[in-house]
């Protein structure tokens, strides 16, 4: 569960000796400051520089890497998409990628393990080519490390961020970082006669919260249009209809598990439980757009899943999901998580079980 419907965590007076912890963390753009709110919440005072203004900064815990962890696993953050750990940090420049080598090489926690080497650049970097050459350049190195170098399944990840004229890199277990991607950068790719982007949502968070979607049977997609959550339904063998005033994409329009109603949501009636599950992508306020779905719950049955899309506006995006959460908790639904996705842009996406 995500922290907006709990209390926030008592803080301990900040002290001199407290251990401490740092951090490279990433929030979509423009997002950064909510990551970091999240973060004082559960950490207290957060010390922290910005290196990519609104998506990328350095900050400083008051916690120990596990203790992070640990934490960050019992309120999983909304805007926090990504996590990294700097054990090292150095100047920018050969020597200093060098002496990063030669750090790696004597890390006792990689030896005999899968590991993926991660690398992400600054806009501005002393690293002038792409950081998949600096991967390459950095494995290189590492040689006389007795490590599988994979991208499936690693038991570790090497983090390493090249900014301006610095270094920063660190050791972690992928279930640490909040996403076992470089950067939280899960990518997709975009499919031949793909209808729309959209897609990649659903598949995302198909991903990001192990939801099964091909264990369900009937599914109403409300704000369907063009056709990229339908037609990925479809691909799962569900069943689906789809309810949208604007056209279906025409590649969708004679399949035979589809239903299409050309209307708006707040005019269509359904059989009580007929559906097991229910998404809706609607670019509406978010208050009209959980009064309208809410008003359909009726037909999804007890124990189905609904995934919808948030649209922040341009609001206070905490206090927006806080009242939409609550929203949705008054008409028997559990939040099993509420994140901004990668391929979200201006708004999260919550993830929820009728009960
Ligand atoms: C972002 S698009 C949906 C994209 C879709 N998920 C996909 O994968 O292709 C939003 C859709 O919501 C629809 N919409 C907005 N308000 C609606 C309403 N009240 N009832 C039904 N659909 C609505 C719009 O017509 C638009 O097609």
């Amino acid at each position: 569960m995500n922290d907006f419907t709990e209390a926030i965590p008592e803080q301990d007076a900040p002290s001199q000796d407290r251990i401490t912890s740092r951090y490279i963390c990433t929030a979509n753009h423009g997002f950064a400051p909510y990551a970091q709110e999240e973060l004082r919440r559960l950490f207290g005072a957060v010390k922290s520089t910005l290196l990519l203004p609104g998506e990328v900064f350095l900050a400083t815990l008051e916690a120990e890497p596990q203790e992070v962890s640990r934490k960050l696993g019992l309120h999983p953050p909304v805007f926090l998409r990504h996590i990294q750990p700097v054990d090292f940090q150095d100047t920018g420049g050969l020597p200093a990628l060098e002496r990063l080598a030669v750090y790696l090489s004597r890390r006792p926690e990689l030896e005999g393990e899968r590991v993926s080497l991660q690398v992400r650049k600054g806009t501005s970097s002393f690293w002038e080519d792409s950081p998949g050459e600096l991967r390459e350049w950095l494995q290189a190195r590492l040689e006389s490390l007795d490590a599988e170098f994979t991208v499936q399944d690693p038991a570790r990840v090497i983090s390493v961020y090249a900014d301006g004229e610095a270094l920063y890199a660190g050791i972690s277990r992928p279930e640490d970082n909040l996403s076992s991607w470089n950067g939280g950068m899960i990518r997709f790719r975009k499919e031949d006669g793909q209808i729309s982007r959209a897609k990649f949502k659903l598949m995302e968070a198909e991903k990001e919260f192990g939801i099964p979607f091909s264990s369900f049977r009937n599914a109403l997609d409300i704000g369907a249009s063009p056709g990229g959550w339908t037609s990925f339904l479809l691909e799962r063998g569900l069943k689906v209809t789809a309810v949208d005033p604007a056209l279906m994409h025409e590649s969708l329009r004679s399949h035979p598990g589809l239903k299409i109603l050309r209307k708006n949501a707040g005019e269509v009636k359904f059989r009580e439980n007929e559906f097991d599950l229910l998404v809706c992508d609607m670019s509406w306020s978010p208050k009209l757009m959980a009064k309208l779905v809410t008003g359909l719950l009726y037909s999804l049955s007890p124990g189905g899943t609904a995934v919808v899309t948030v649209k922040l506006m341009h609001k206070k995006p905490m206090a927006v999901i806080k009242e939409i959460i609550a929203m949705f908790e008054g008409e028997r639904m559990q939040i099993q998580r509420a994140k901004q996705l990668f391929h979200n842009r201006d708004e999260i996406t919550l993830y929820m079980i009728k009960y």
